[in-house]
């Protein structure tokens, strides 16, 4: 066929009518997952200056917000515990696990939770694993059997989902063994298959107060999360996940690669999560506080490119708006 230059693409953008006919790709409510913190410091909901709209809950106050999300259409939520003693070697899981009880108890199966399962917010250095004596390196074995020990507890307390973000190897299949061996094979594993060190968890870190940067040796997280200059490494880890029993897997953070979740999507076709992470969620919520983009149809815009790129569900601070902010998207 010859190609017209002039030919008019101009006719199905010409009014909202058109455009809403040829329209083909939609974000819904149904697909998104809303993080919480509880954090034993608090004595009562703290909003956290680094993350906007976002706070750290009590046990009390969480069950509050939950009851809010559940109004707001949201019904599936990340947990993430901020527990007020750390320590480098006994880890006390007692604060989640009496978190998730009081969940279940007020919601049971009216809420999904997947409980994030790393060890940084635990540890005096920051680390997601434990430390060798001299602490200049991640021990891989030991920390995966405190991992998986870690995700049983959780298991044990109510969690729907176990989702682990320590990025050490063979931890979903550690803590798929550890959860089949004791009656919990009915309990998704959703991985952080492809998560790449990043600028864009800083506000993360500030809540969860595990910052990685004290150690002199080990400053950042480079030798267990994912470079962003390894172009194939977020595809293999991937099936290497699937192939130890993940259920559903994840990329993050997400705008930066886009590119992997879509390899991701089409080579594997397994469930896949986009993270829309803290330092993400926070530069939108900066530009929209100086007047520089407009906020809802700033996050529906980038919330639809992680669909259009493959995702078919996103993790995002703004969940409980999704909602509100689709019914007024403007197409
Ligand atoms: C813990 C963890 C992190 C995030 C989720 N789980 C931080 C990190 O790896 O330092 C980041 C989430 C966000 O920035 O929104 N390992």
């Amino acid at each position: 066929m010859e190609t017209r230059y002039t030919s008019n693409r101009r006719r199905i953008r010409a009014n909202e009518h058109i455009r809403e006919l040829v329209a083909n790709v939609y974000v819904n409510h149904r697909d998104f997952i809303q993080p919480l913190f509880v954090d034993e410091s608090v004595q009562e909901r703290t909003p956290m200056a680094s993350l906007n709209e976002i706070a750290a809950d009590t046990i009390a106050s969480v069950l509050d917000q939950i009851a809010l999300d559940l109004e707001q259409g949201i019904s599936k939520f990340l947990l993430f515990p901020v527990p007020l003693h750390k320590s480098n070697t006994d880890f006390d899981f007692g604060f989640v696990i009496k978190a998730l009880q009081a969940i279940k108890k007020k919601f049971g199966n009216q809420v999904w939770i997947a409980a994030d399962t790393c060890l940084c917010a635990y540890t005096q250095h920051g680390h997601c694993g434990l430390l060798n004596e001299t602490q200049t390196a991640v021990l891989n074995h030991e920390s995966v059997t405190v991992l998986a020990q870690y995700a049983l507890a959780l298991a044990k307390a109510g969690a729907d989902c176990i989702a682990p973000s320590d990025m050490m190897d063979g931890r979903i299949a550690a803590i798929r063994n550890a959860l089949d061996e004791n009656g919990f094979d009915h309990i998704a594993i959703m991985s952080y298959s492809a998560k790449f060190s990043s600028q864009f968890y800083g506000p993360f870190r500030d809540a969860c107060k595990s910052s990685p940067g004290n150690n002199p040796i080990l400053k950042d997280r480079k030798t267990y999360q994912f470079s962003a200059y390894n172009a194939q490494d977020g595809l293999l880890s991937t099936i290497r996940d699937i192939e130890e029993g993940a259920d559903l897997v994840m990329v993050k953070p997400a705008l930066p690669y886009l590119d992997i979740i879509q390899t991701i999507k089409q080579e594997t076709k397994f469930p896949l999560v986009a993270y829309h992470v803290s330092g993400e969620y926070q530069s939108l919520e900066l530009l929209a506080s100086q007047g520089l983009v407009e906020r809802s149809q700033a996050h529906l815009e980038i919330w639809t490119s992680l669909k259009r790129a493959g995702a078919d569900c996103i993790i995002s601070y703004a969940a409980r708006h999704a909602k509100d902010w689709i019914a007024t998207i403007k197409i």
